[in-house]
């Protein structure tokens, strides 16, 4: 999948810039001089840049925003841009300015100067993520962007920092592409193609099938898909790029491809939706891909649950009893709490095999915690206090948001059923928080464990500063952030 923007670092070039067809990106800020190799740009201006940024309008930006000259007199670009970024930005203002730049971004390109600004890469970064477009099922010829030339002070050490982004970046398209891509193409079976496929970068990819499932005794996972001409899957991808014999990190995703609420049918309106239900599964997806492509020094494992959920003569119906892969029984009170007996199995599955150091699981599991966190948190769900607060500084440094949710055994004893061991649902009080209660029962008490519900900003309903409109890939930046800073830096 190649990036939808092109993105080189040079040598900056005064005559490039006066020569350049394209647009023309300036950084500005409000009493700070403008940058020595702008100068020449700003005299065949006779100083417009200098007054545009010593201007009110420019004053009234905030950091990252931009403001534009269109066509102007004596240089042959088709605008000049002037984005106002402060020499001591912070990373998320440096991120939001390529971002600007990307929204105005067309087919002629652009020429970014940044000159000697310390977050040059970290624009260019912004820049990929906001350029990003769904186009596989338009027809017409979907948005081009011209490529993008920055000029810098020092190309090859910006260009140094800006490859590890890079594969940052494709990770997020991989999950953005997957949650966007409708459930009639994204089947289980396309789905874990898509995933055996990334065994070029050199990640061990496994692919269990229903036989192997009920051999391991899966039957909460396997009652969601039962319904569904597609086989229920689950995929293993393992990145062995740490320490020999190290207990690996894994990371648990729900991949529900669509989900109708089974024979608990959800209503009409919205329900197209539900192609986003295995967001979990694909945010996995996207940070596996990363780690491979920048060749991450640590062991991380990922396995996601690939299911539909659908109303059929052989669907599962409310009421019935499973045997979860643990040994414990499950009354189905609800077919459209589906995503947690699918994460029971799973979760179990990880820690027998794999015994690892940590696990996380993520999960647009519920749409309790939308009520709760809206679109701009994720709930944030664990049994172990270090481990949530890494995850929520790692989140709060990439600029994704993550708040932590209470848990406790009050909530837990709602589990209650009649007939069996548990049940998969209780009713709307809490609803986010006895849905991470279940999944806490198929937790060994020695598993240090997270549980991310990402059912509120894994497709928000509007743009985002770095996303268009459509699946943001929220999380693959903080989970890549926390290996980064956790798992790697020895
Ligand atoms: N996939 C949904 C949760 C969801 C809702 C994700 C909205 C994204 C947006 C999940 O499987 C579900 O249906 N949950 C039910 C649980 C209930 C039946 C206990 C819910 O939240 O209503
Ligand atoms: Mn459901
Ligand atoms: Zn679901």
């Amino acid at each position: 999948m190649p990036h939808p923007v092109a993105i080189h670092f040079r040598d900056i070039d005064s005559a490039a810039l006066a020569a350049a067809t394209g647009r023309l990106v300036l950084l500005g800020e409000p009493g700070e001089p403008i940058a020595a190799a702008a100068r020449p740009i700003d005299r065949r201006l006779r100083g417009a840049i200098s007054r545009a940024v010593a201007s009110e309008a420019f004053a009234k930006l905030k950091p990252g925003e931009a403001l534009e000259l269109g066509f102007p007199a004596g240089l042959s670009a088709e605008a000049v841009q002037i984005v106002r970024l402060a020499r001591r930005a912070s990373v998320a203002d440096a991120r939001k300015a390529g971002a600007a730049i990307a929204k105005a971004l067309g087919a002629a390109g652009a020429l970014v100067l940044t000159g000697a600004h310390r977050l040059s890469h970290e624009i260019s970064f912004g820049l990929a993520l906001r350029a990003y477009e769904f186009g596989a099922h338009k027809t017409d010829a979907p948005k081009l962007f011209g490529e993008v030339g920055f000029q810098v002070a020092n190309p090859e050490a910006v260009a140094g920092l800006a490859r590890p982004m890079a594969a940052l970046a494709e990770g997020v398209f991989f999950t953005r592409d997957l949650v966007n891509e409708p459930a009639n193409v994204l089947t289980t079976d396309d789905f874990a193609a898509r995933l055996a496929a990334m065994h070029e970068l050199g990640l061990e990819v496994e692919i269990l099938e229903e036989g192997t499932l009920k051999l391991l005794g899966m039957g909460a996972l396997l009652g969601v898909g039962q319904g569904s001409p597609s086989p229920s899957k689950v995929v293993v991808m393992q990145w062995n790029g740490g320490p020999a014999g190290e207990a690996p990190l894994a990371l648990v995703g729900k991949g529900v491809v669509f989900d109708t609420g089974g024979i608990s049918i959800k209503p009409a309106l919205g329900m197209e939706e539900m192609t986003m239900d295995m967001g979990g599964a694909g945010v996995v997806a996207g940070v596996m891909r990363t780690l491979a492509l920048r060749g991450a020094k640590a062991n991380v494992v990922g396995i996601v649950g690939l299911v539909e959920n659908m109303p059929d003569g052989r669907a599962q119906r409310p009421g019935d009893v499973v045997r979860s892969m643990k040994g414990d029984t499950i009354e189905v009170i609800n077919t459209d709490a589906e995503g947690r007996l699918v994460l029971a199995d799973v979760l179990w599955y990880a820690q027998e095999r794999f015994k690892p150091s940590a696990m996380i699981n993520l999960a647009t599991l519920t749409g309790a915690i939308i009520i709760g966190l809206g679109h701009e948190n994720a709930g944030v769900f664990s049994n172990n206090d270090a481990l949530a607060a890494a995850l929520l500084k790692a989140a709060a440094a990439e600029g994704e948001g993550a708040w932590r949710m209470p848990m406790g055994p009050a909530y837990d004893a709602k589990l209650k059923s009649r007939i069996a061991d548990m049940r998969n649902s209780v009713g709307r009080p809490a609803g986010a928080i006895t849905a991470a209660q279940f999944l806490a029962r198929f937790v060994k008490p020695e598993t240090a464990w997270a549980h991310i519900d990402i059912a509120g900003v894994a497709l928000p309903p509007e743009e985002t500063t770095l996303a268009p409109k459509g699946a943001s890939g929220w999380g693959v930046m903080t989970l890549d952030r926390l290996i980064r800073d956790g798992y790697e830096a020895r």
